[in-house]
């Protein structure tokens, strides 16, 4: 590994230079409330500021205090990150205020090591909160960090590993100002965020061009280091849009899996798409008793998480009163419930089954 010359006072001392003329004024940097600085971090891991900044403001207007956000409905919560997707570091946002409130009497813990603790608080957003509220002397490193110590420094420790995090992590920390602990974390994210780019990052105009590995060796692209072994997981998704008049029956889901607290329709899981006239489940079967068509929109969606590709199928059946009757204790079985328009835009939704109601005007 060839190591950068630029010793740590220089590269701390040209960061902070840096970040004076080209800082984002960002509402969560002008607050010292734990509280705003936790909500926008968390956030943050979601998306890129620009997206977040709305959701952001929606929950410092909805819930201005650690208070206010455990005493929601977990289900409300739900609906104002949806789009955000992770649901459960929704659902972990929300035990995390209770927690606060319950055995901190609403006063967030002030160091590093106590907010680790916390429900959905990593080592990251702990550095970040200790940091930005406490000024604590802690390094949060994140994707940011990584690129730019990696690119400046010729770093090749794989952040695709916990030793090569871990490594990063150690080096980030011996880089952290004593002085402004708070100031140098958003200095090095933003550095990140807006000089030193994923992609085409802006070399000729840098600061640090005349120490940088990366720049020295063309190496931009390949730093850092990261080893993808992620393998997704492939799940094929049936779902039925069960219609009587204005309503449609939803399900919230419960069991520990994705979306679980959200809303969607009738679902089938299989290693393949259903064959619709081959469904052996019993309300197909009494479905098909009934005469009532099922109608499969053509198009397949591709739906992609973290850890898993969604391929999914759409069906509608429209039901009838004597149909209903009848499968009263299935529906029941199934937890399906009825909600008209109004009703279902209220509800959290993954955001597939939201844009599928958009795309065929049912919501
Ligand atoms: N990304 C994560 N945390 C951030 C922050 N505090 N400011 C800007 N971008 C960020």
């Amino acid at each position: 590994m060839l190591i950068s010359t630029i010793n740590h006072v220089v590269f701390r001392r040209l960061l902070l230079t840096w970040y004076k003329s080209h800082q984002r004024c960002l509402p969560w940097r002008i607050t010292k409330d734990p509280y705003k600085i936790w909500l926008s971090e968390i956030i943050l891991q979601q998306t890129r500021v620009m997206q977040g900044l709305p959701y952001y403001e929606r929950f410092v207007a909805q819930y201005p205090s650690v208070a206010a956000l455990a005493g929601a409905k977990e289900e409300e919560i739900l609906r104002l990150w949806q789009g955000l997707g992770y649901y459960s570091r929704a659902r972990n946002l929300h035990q995390c205020a209770q927690t606060i409130v319950a055995q901190y009497n609403g006063d967030f813990p002030t160091s590093y090591h106590a907010l680790l603790t916390l429900k959905g608080i990593g080592p990251y957003t702990a550095a970040a909160i200790a940091a930005f509220a406490f000024k604590e002397v802690v390094a949060a490193v994140d994707g940011n960090v990584y690129r730019v110590l990696a690119r400046i420094f010729g770093l090749t420790y794989d952040v695709g590993t916990s030793k090569g995090r871990k490594q990063m992590h150690q080096f980030a920390t011996l880089l952290v100002d004593h002085m402004q602990p708070d100031t140098y974390s958003q200095a090095i994210m933003d550095f990140g965020a807006l000089q030193c780019t994923p992609v085409s990052p802006f070399c000729t105009t840098c600061v640090f061009n005349n120490y940088c590995i990366a720049y020295a060796t063309d190496s931009q692209k390949t730093l850092p280091v990261k080893t993808n072994k992620l393998n997704k997981k492939d799940r094929y998704f049936d779902y039925f849009i069960l219609q009587h008049k204005d309503a449609i029956y939803m399900k919230k889901r419960v069991k520990s899996d994705i979306w679980k607290g959200m809303y969607d329709f009738y679902l089938l899981e299989n290693k393949q798409h259903l064959v619709v006239d081959q469904m052996d489940d019993p309300l197909f079967i009494l479905a098909r008793s009934y005469h009532l068509p099922i109608t499969t929109f053509e198009k397949e969606e591709r739906h992609l998480l973290t850890h898993q590709r969604l391929f999914v199928k759409f069906h509608k059946i429209d039901l009838t009163v004597a149909f209903l009757q009848e499968a009263k204790q299935l529906f029941h079985q199934f937890s399906l419930v009825p909600f008209n328009r109004r009703e279902i835009e209220a509800l959290p939704k993954p955001i597939l089954i939201q844009r599928f109601l958009k795309k065929v005007d049912l919501s």
